[in-house]
C-alpha cells in the first residue's frame, strides 16, 4: 500500500519535473537532445545523492522468468538505447528485471545531424521520432567499462547490444567483447544482435542477410554459451521474420527482439529539414504497440523460440496481453523516460494476478 502510493507520488512529481525540462530546453530551437542531456546530468546527481533510495523499489518474489539460463527476477527489461549508466541504474533500481547496452559500433561515432530526436504525436498517442544514427564510443572504450559495479551489483541479466556494417565487423565487435565476457565471474550476460542498421553505405544490413547472418551466429556460438538475441525491426516482411525465426531455430540458445523502431518520415509527423536533419528516423512509442502485439502472436504461434516484445509497451494491460500471446521478457524504451515509476506497478500488479 505504502510502496504503491510512493509510486504514484513518484511518478507525478517525475512526468512534471520532466515536462518543465523539456518546456524550457528543448523549445526554442526545437531540439529535445538538450532537454535530454539536461534531464540525464539532473538524474546523474540524484543517484549519487542519498535521494536514490527513494527510487528503490522491491520487485516481488513470484514474478521471476528466464531465458535459458538467465534469471530475471521480472519480465521487464530495458531495451537498448542508453549506455549512460545513471539511467541503467535507476531503471534497475526501481525493479526492472534486466537490461540491454545501447548497440555498441566497432568505431566511435557521433551519429548523424542534430536535431536528430523529437517529441512526436503519432496516432493520437505520445511517441519519438530519432535518427540518432547510433552515436557509440565505439567497441575499444565499451569492453573496458561495460563491466559497471553498481549495474552488476543487481545481479540481473545484462544485454549487450552489437552492430555493425558487415559481418566481419560484428564479428569483431563481438570477439572484442566477448573476451572480456568470457573471463568475467558475472555469469548472466547476453548478447543481442541489432540487425537493422541505418549506417550502412551500401543500404544495406544484416536483416536482409540470412547467409550472412547465419555465418555470424554459428561463429559467435562457437566462440560462447551466452544467449544470444536478435532484434528485428517492425518494417520486417513476415518473409523476412521467418526466414529469421528459420535461422535461429537451428543455433542454440537464441530468442528474437519483437522488435525496434519502425521507419517514418519526418514530414507525416510534421517536421521540417529545421527541425529534423534527416527525411524520416524510427518511430518508438505507444503508436507500435497494436504492431508488437501482432508480430509476438504471429511468432509464437510459428516458431518455438523465446520472444522478446518490444515497441509501445507501457501499461500493465500491455504487458499482460504480450505474455500471454507468448513473449518471455517485455522490453521498454519509450516508457522508461516518460515515467519510470510504472515499473514498480506493473511489477506488483503482475505480482497480485498469480
Ligand atoms: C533514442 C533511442 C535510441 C535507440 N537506440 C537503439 C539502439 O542503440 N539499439 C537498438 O537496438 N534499439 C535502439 N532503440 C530502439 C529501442 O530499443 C526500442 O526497440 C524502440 O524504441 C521501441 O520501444 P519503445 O516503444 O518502448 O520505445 C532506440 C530507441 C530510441 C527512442
Amino acid at each position: 500500500m505504502f510502496n504503491k502510493a510512493r509510486a504514484k507520488l513518484l511518478s507525478f512529481n517525475f512526468k512534471f519535473i520532466r515536462r518543465t525540462v523539456i518546456v524550457i530546453f528543448s523549445r526554442w530551437p526545437k531540439d529535445l537532445e538538450r532537454a535530454i542531456t539536461i534531464g540525464d546530468s539532473l538524474n546523474h546527481i540524484l543517484m549519487i545523492s542519498p535521494l536514490r533510495y527513494f527510487f528503490k523499489f522491491k520487485i516481488p518474489k513470484n514474478i521471476d522468468t528466464k531465458l535459458y539460463n538467465l534469471s530475471f527476477p521480472s519480465p521487464l527489461i530495458a531495451a537498448s538505447f542508453k549506455d549512460d549508466i545513471s539511467s541503467l541504474y535507476q531503471w534497475q533500481l526501481v525493479g526492472l528485471g534486466g537490461m540491454t547496452y545501447k548497440t555498441v559500433l566497432k568505431r566511435p561515432s557521433e551519429g548523424n545531424k542534430r536535431p536528430r530526436i523529437q517529441e512526436i504525436k503519432y496516432n493520437g498517442g505520445y511517441g519519438l521520432i530519432n535518427s540518432l544514427g547510433l552515436p557509440t564510443k565505439g567497441v575499444e572504450y565499451f569492453a573496458n567499462h561495460f563491466q559497471n559495479k553498481k549495474l552488476l551489483s543487481f545481479n540481473r541479466p545484462i544485454g549487450i547490444s552489437i552492430g555493425g556494417n558487415r559481418v566481419e565487423e560484428y564479428l569483431e565487435v563481438f570477439n572484442t567483447i566477448n573476451s572480456k565476457v568470457k573471463n568475467a565471474s558475472f555469469d548472466q550476460f547476453f548478447y543481442e544482435l541489432n540487425i537493422s542498421c541505418p549506417n550502412t553505405d551500401d543500404g544495406k544490413c544484416l536483416s536482409d542477410d540470412m547467409e550472412g547472418l547465419l555465418i555470424l551466429l554459428n561463429k559467435m556460438r562457437e566462440s560462447c554459451s551466452n544467449v544470444i538475441v536478435v532484434k528485428v525491426s517492425p518494417d520486417s516482411t513476415q518473409d523476412n521474420m521467418f526466414k529469421i525465426c528459420e535461422a535461429l531455430v537451428n543455433v542454440d540458445r537464441c530468442a528474437i527482439n519483437l522488435g525496434n523502431t519502425k521507419y517514418i518520415t519526418a514530414e507525416s509527423v510534421g517536421l521540417n529539414k529545421k527541425t529534423f536533419s534527416k527525411d524520416g528516423g524510427g518511430l518508438s512509442g505507444v503508436g507500435l504497440f497494436d504492431m508488437t502485439s501482432r508480430n509476438v502472436e504471429l511468432i509464437a504461434s510459428n516458431f518455438d523460440i523465446p520472444i522478446i516484445a518490444t515497441g509501445g509497451i507501457s501499461t500493465y494491460k500491455d504487458v499482460k496481453l504480450v505474455l500471454e500471446k507468448g513473449a518471455t521478457l517485455v522490453g521498454m524504451a519509450s516508457q522508461l523516460v516518460i515515467d519510470p515509476f510504472q515499473i514498480p506497478q506493473i511489477n506488483s500488479k503482475l505480482s497480485d494476478e498469480k
